[in-house]
């Protein structure tokens, strides 16, 4: 019985090793951990339950027969998050590069099939030099049968991705189906084509790093979702992202213990935004202010920075947040934006995380640059999902709510629950400049009348008072009580019930 046991743990220190010394010393020198280092930073110590440790590749071309290492480069389990299941692959660089082959696949599907069923996220760590070159089309076989199931499993389970290594190739679409992407700068790239590809294609010399590298994805490309120093810094930042999210579309958000008082008043709120229409002002000093504890986990931050989307907890819930920011482009919507927001709010709705949304937006950015791209689609999109989001939903309008962009930014005619004013708010087809200088454009030579006009025309609409007297607006309030208000609003909605028409699915314009 001891010869058996003792062959157990001879064959676990087999697997353990990966690829061997040698390469995971080649690993650490590249600044990277293991694909274990990994997963006992990400879970609860203690917590990973391994499966498929033994699995091998069952390849026979080109001498593949002679070497069968364990686990065939990918380490697959679940354990916790703060108590908290989730399934985990983590991709094993030190077992040919990490690359996919058939039975690799098999071991990652075989546990988002058990994400799918039993109802938990799952949590994929890439680290590949993509398809196993030695099995051909069992590779890409094998990777379509990945990317069906990140297909089922959206809008099931949360699927976060994080990149840590090569990610080249058909292999991206994986990452790309799921709801976050984290990428660890210098250390990882995605592209669909490499540098030398581009170089032959297109005679563009380019960089893996400018190409696919972590900043170019976080504020260009807007593939990725955020960007860390290290492995460390991101799986740390993972474990507070799943803190947010439900484990499933059949579950609640989480409702974690808060020590920060729902009645808190913010008098520095009152005096957030300047008396000058043109100033800009930082959302981000309300979004913290509100929150619980001030603590905000901000999505895309490096990109379209126009709009802020992320995740805050008010009374210990969940509360996905999307705010135009008056700091970049006066906080105008623009293709980016609305792309950025747009799928946020659909992740929040699809996992039942209600939204709240702080408007400060003076339009739709103009130019040809948004119109030859598509701003019309790409603002539709915001548009979209605000309209057929069925969670709870609440905004507040701090300053300007102008035009189109008024509509689209979660309005009460768009299904908002609960939409409140701060006193400052000014709700109108457009500011008074813009709308005089169309309605008086005779008088544009005599200064002091088309002053006169504009002072006309700000007494009446730049104020929330138009839109409160016909309901559009709840309830002005004074901003230093915003916090309570929006607690109170949020508590008020816990056991709404809305319901879209039945249709096989929705046509969001894409
Ligand atoms: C089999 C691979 C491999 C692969 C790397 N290795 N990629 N084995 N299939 N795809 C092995 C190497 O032979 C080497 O083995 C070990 O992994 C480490 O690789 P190195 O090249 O030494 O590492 P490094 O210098 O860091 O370079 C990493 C790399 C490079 C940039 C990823 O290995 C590379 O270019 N690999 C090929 C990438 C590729 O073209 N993949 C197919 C893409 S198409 P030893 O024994 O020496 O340690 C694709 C399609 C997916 O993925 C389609 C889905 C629809």
């Amino acid at each position: 019985m001891r010869d058996i046991l003792q062959e157990l743990e001879d064959r676990r220190a087999a697997a353990r090793l990966g690829g061997g010394e040698k390469r995971i010393a080649a690993q650490h020198a590249k600044g990277k951990l293991t694909a274990r280092e990994r997963i006992e930073l990400l879970l609860d110590e203690g917590s990973f339950e391994e499966f498929d440790m033994f699995v091998a590749h069952r390849c026979t071309d080109f001498g593949m027969e002679k070497d069968r290492p364990y686990g065939d480069g990918v380490v697959t389990g679940w354990g916790t998050v703060n108590g908290r299941m989730v399934y985990v692959f983590s991709q094993d660089f030190t077992v040919f590069g990490g690359s996919l082959s058939e039975t690799h696949a098999q071991k990652i599907c075989k546990i988002m099939d058990m994400a799918m069923q039993n109802g938990a996220p799952v949590v994929g760590i890439n680290d590949s030099g993509g398809a196993r070159i030695q099995e051909g089309v069992a590779s890409l076989a094998g990777y379509a049968e990945v990317f069906q199931r990140n297909i089922m499993a959206s809008g099931v389970v949360p699927q976060i991705s994080l990149v840590m290594g090569p990610c080249a190739g058909g292999a991206v679409y994986s990452p790309a189906m799921t709801d976050f992407i984290f990428m660890v700068r210098d250390s990882s790239y995605m592209f669909v084509t490499g540098p030398d590809v581009v170089k032959t294609v297109t005679n563009e010399v380019v960089t893996a790093e400018e190409l696919g590298g972590a900043h170019t994805h976080t504020t260009k490309s807007s593939v990725a979702d955020g960007a860390f120093e290290d492995d460390l810094e991101a799986l740390m930042e993972v474990r507070r992202l799943i803190d947010f999210l439900p484990l499933s579309n059949r579950e609640k958000p989480p409702i974690r213990p808060f020590f920060d008082d729902p009645e808190r008043q913010e008098p520095s709120l009152d005096t957030l935004v300047p008396a000058n229409p043109n100033q800009p002002y930082d959302m981000k000093e309300l979004i913290e202010k509100v929150a619980d504890e001030g603590d905000f986990y901000e999505i895309q931050e490096g990109f379209a920075r126009n709009i802020i989307t992320g995740f805050i907890r008010l009374e210990g819930t969940s509360v996905g947040v999307v705010a135009n920011q008056p700091m970049v482009l006066a906080g105008c919507l623009d293709i980016d934006a609305s792309r950025k927001a747009a799928r946020f709010v659909r992740f929040c709705d699809a996992f039942e995380i209600p939204i709240l949304t702080f408007v400060d937006v003076p339009g739709f950015l103009p130019g040809t640059g948004q119109e030859l791209g598509g701003v019309i689609k790409h603002g539709a999109k915001l548009l979209f999902a605000y309209g057929e989001a069925t969670v709870p939903k609440v905004t507040v309008i701090t300053r300007k709510a102008y035009g189109g962009a008024y509509d689209v930014m979660s309005s009460k005619h768009i299904r908002g629950d609960i939409n409140y004013a701060w006193p400052t708010a000014e709700i109108a087809v457009m500011g008074a400049k813009g709308a005089v200088e169309i309605l008086y454009r005779g008088d544009l030579g005599d200064a002091e009348k088309i002053a006169a006009r504009t002072r006309e025309y700000e007494d009446r609409f730049a104020n929330p008072f138009v839109a409160a007297e016909r309901g559009f607006i709840d309830e002005v309030i004074q901003p230093r009580s915003t916090r309570r208000r929006i607690s109170r609003a949020f508590a008020a909605l816990r056991n709404k019930r809305l319901s879209n028409p039945w249709k096989k699915h929705d046509n969001i314009p894409l």
